[in-house]
């Protein structure tokens, strides 16, 4: 692959706010690392408390009335929304290139991920006209009317896992619902959404509708979901900080919350389903993403009579799955985002060996530059050991064995989590009856991991609050006003 696609040049590493990039309000800037080498990107401004109180300034002003943003026609948001998509496509592979140094995925990936944002914006872009109220047969000589209105001004608080999408997930309807935004990229891959906000300013959003302020969580994040003058703060990532999140928007203004955490999804493989097929999905569910993944099937339940040759085939795929430089098309895997994921998922392996699961195979860093790890697949894995309990984020299979249905769907529940759960089986029954027991926001059944911009997506239990895509996402980001008028009725 090209020397341009390996060092795109990097255009933007300022703050924005107003539709202006600007320097920090302290001056200081925080280093982003290459995770294939270790080594300094380039250094981005800083954002902390000082710079979000002016990003919500702005985002204040650019949703009050008589604002260019409220009173743009809701057909013309969603035009803006378009054209956006058609930025993102103009610049995909740029865009692509700087994802891939940034967070490490394959570039074919980061591609994938490009086309699903500018899909996820057109979406909403159709959805922009059509959030519309309700009217209601009200007791008495009343009428009443439902408005759908904005909440005014939106944090919203991204994790490194796929940078430009959850970009796109949380830009797309609240723009749709007519709202403000307060963008805070994860610290570990800001360069995509700061090359995002030039284009926003392209497509012909007013300044301040979109700003974007790179930090860190514990400054720049906690100032989103402290602020006084924040209406909703949408957030992605961990349980640990979703709690931080909520508490913070509980002791401050009761700003509106949705939350996008972890999870520790079952995958139920039955023994009448196709082997090769559900030992596919099953490796795909937690490997993609390098396992860098909230609804990565990361529990592997699989029937008794069928589990050695599961195993078996299993450990194959991942000793076959391609690790290495993110920029050659054979790749699948490229390194964990950092060292800190690097060695967190290193020390669960630890903990799964100590707890007696067998390590098929992986295990260990891959390569002695960056931060790689090669596929993992542990088997004899039972639900109460650790690495069966808690979100690694990272390429490692943990294989289960189950009798039957029922002791299948119990364990699965068995979690504090629920944001996803699938089940591979040619019993359509048996599929159903999971899907109606399972407690998880998304099932797939004969499938995993489907996300389309049309179906909602969230968690149930300690995944989340919420819903993210589909038109249940509008929900989040929509105050309902009553308007009820009384009613003379005439006579004559
Ligand atoms: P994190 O939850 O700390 O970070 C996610 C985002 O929250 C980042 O933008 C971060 O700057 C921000 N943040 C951190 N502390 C904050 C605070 N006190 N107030 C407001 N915002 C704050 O996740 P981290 O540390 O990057 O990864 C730790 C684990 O979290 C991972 O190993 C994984 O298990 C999970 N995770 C889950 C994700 C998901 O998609 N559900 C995404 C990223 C991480
Ligand atoms: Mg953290």
């Amino acid at each position: 692959m090209s020397d341009a696609k390996r060092n795109p040049e990097i255009k933007y590493t300022q703050i924005f706010i107003n539709n202006e990039f600007c320097d920090s309000v302290s001056g200081k800037v925080f280093p982003t690392i290459n995770p294939c080498t270790g080594v300094k990107i380039c250094e981005v401004q800083e954002g902390d408390k000082a710079d979000v109180d002016k990003a919500v300034k702005s985002a204040r002003v650019a949703v009050k009335r008589g604002s260019p943003w409220r009173r743009m026609d809701a057909s013309k948001r969603g035009k803006l929304l378009s054209k956006f998509a058609d930025l993102l496509e103009r610049d995909k592979d740029y865009i692509a290139s700087l994802e891939t140094i940034d967070n490490g995925k394959p570039y074919a990936d980061s591609l994938d991920d490009i086309h699903a944002s500018a899909d996820v914006m057109r979406y909403y872009a159709g959805w922009a006209d059509k959030n519309s109220g309700k009217t209601i047969p009200s007791d008495g000589d009343l009428f009443t009317f439902t408005r759908h209105e904005p909440m005014g001004v939106c944090g919203q608080i991204i994790p490194w896992n796929y940078p430009v999408m959850m970009l796109a997930w949380k830009l797309g309807p609240a723009l749709a619902c007519g709202n403000t935004v307060v963008v805070k990229p994860a610290e570990q891959t800001p360069l995509s959404a700061l090359y995002c906000a030039f284009l926003l300013k392209e497509a012909g959003f007013p300044p301040g509708v979109v700003n974007i302020v790179p930090g860190y969580g514990p400054t720049a994040g906690a100032a989103i979901s402290e602020h006084m003058d924040v209406d909703k703060v949408a957030f992605t990532g961990s349980t640990e900080v979703g709690k931080l999140v909520m508490q913070a928007a509980g002791a401050s203004n009761l700003k509106r919350v949705s939350l996008e955490l972890g999870g520790k999804s079952p995958l139920i493989i039955f023994a009448d389903s196709d082997i090769d097929a559900a030992v596919y999905w099953a490796h795909a569910g937690i490997m993609n993403n390098h396992g860098q993944n909230c609804c990565a099937g990361s529990r592997t339940f699989v029937e008794e009579s069928i589990y050695n040759e599961f195993v078996e085939k299993s450990k194959q795929m991942a000793e076959f799955r391609m690790v290495g430089d993110p920029f050659e098309d054979a790749t699948q895997q490229g390194p964990q985002v950092d060292e800190e994921q690097l060695n967190k998922i290193l020390s669960y392996v630890e903990a799964g060996k100590a707890e007696g699961a067998k390590l098929e195979c992986g295990g260990e860093r891959h390569g002695s530059e960056g931060f790689f790890i090669k596929p993992t697949v542990f088997s004899n894995v039972t639900n109460e050991m650790k690495i069966a309990k808690e979100e690694i984020f990272g390429p490692v299979q943990t294989i289960i064995k189950f009798k039957d249905l029922d002791e299948a769907i119990e364990k699965a529940n068995t979690t504090t989590y629920g944001l996803a759960a699938g089940v591979i089986t040619k019993d359509i029954d048996k599929a159903m009856t999971f899907a109606q027991n399972v407690d998880a926001g998304s099932v797939w059944i004969n499938c995993y991991d489907m996300l389309t911009p049309q179906t909602p997506f969230g968690g149930f239990k300690q995944s989340g609050q919420g819903r993210e895509l589909g038109e249940y996402a509008l929900k989040e980001y929509t105050e309902i006003k009553t308007v009820t008028m009384m009613v003379q009725e005439k006579n004559s």
